[in-house]
């Protein structure tokens, strides 16, 4: 069976950025069952209205939005700032969910890590986007929760993850993600089914 195509957005642009090694690792660590690739967000013009209701919208966002729409499954891979999520993942998020009625986030699983050098391991940004999520309607993964602290110092200067306990953990986590995705795409249609039934 072909692997899954999981669709990673990582929430800084920076070029050193720990979220992007995590987001490699990750990659690394993940069962044969998934394949993750890194989407792009730090192209993609500010989301403005105007530009999907008037003339044609920017060809970055019609190439996003159909990534997105392609994907089996969706892992956001975040740092915070202000205790939120940063703006460009906030722009992502925005420019694929319109226009109106065409959101290509709809229905996805997904699962969310976030990432910081400080200690509490950016908990605004990921609950901060959780609560889009809900909006958005991507199921994320509720357990284990991925609050990633002290990320300087779990690289190596190659960039590869080199903490033993948080590889162990993270294998866990993507397996547990793996069972997630499977479980939704079989229950979604025949609970969506069951939610827009008339009632008797
Ligand atoms: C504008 C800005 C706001 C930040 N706010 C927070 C914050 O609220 N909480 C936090 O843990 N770190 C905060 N940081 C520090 C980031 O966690 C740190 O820069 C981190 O390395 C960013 O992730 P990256 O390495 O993937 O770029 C902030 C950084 C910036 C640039």
């Amino acid at each position: 069976m072909a692997p899954k195509d999981i669709a990673v957005f990582v929430g800084s642009l920076r070029k050193d950025s720990l979220n992007r090694k995590m987001a490699h690792a990750l990659a690394e660590i993940a069962p044969a069952s998934l394949a993750l690739q890194v989407v792009e967000i730090g192209q993609l013009p500010l989301y403005n209205a105007d530009r999907d209701d008037g003339e044609q919208p920017p060809a970055a966002w019609g190439a996003f939005r159909r990534r997105v729409r392609a994907a089996d499954a969706v892992l956001f891979v975040t740092p915070e700032y202000n205790r939120s999520v940063p703006g460009a993942l906030k722009n992502a998020l925005d420019v694929g969910s319109r226009p109106l009625g065409a959101n290509a986030w709809r229905g996805k699983p997904g699962a969310v890590v976030s990432v910081s050098p400080g200690a509490i391991g950016a908990f605004g940004a990921n609950h901060h986007l959780r609560q889009s999520l809900v909006f958005l309607d991507v199921a994320a993964l509720p357990q284990p929760e991925v609050y990633v602290g002290g990320a300087a110092s779990l690289f190596d200067a190659a960039g590869r993850l080199s903490n033993d306990g948080t590889r162990a953990f993270l294998l866990s986590f993507m397996q547990a993600f793996d069972r997630w995705i499977t479980a939704l795409s079989g229950a979604e249609s025949a609970v969506r089914e069951r939610l827009t039934a008339p009632v008797a």
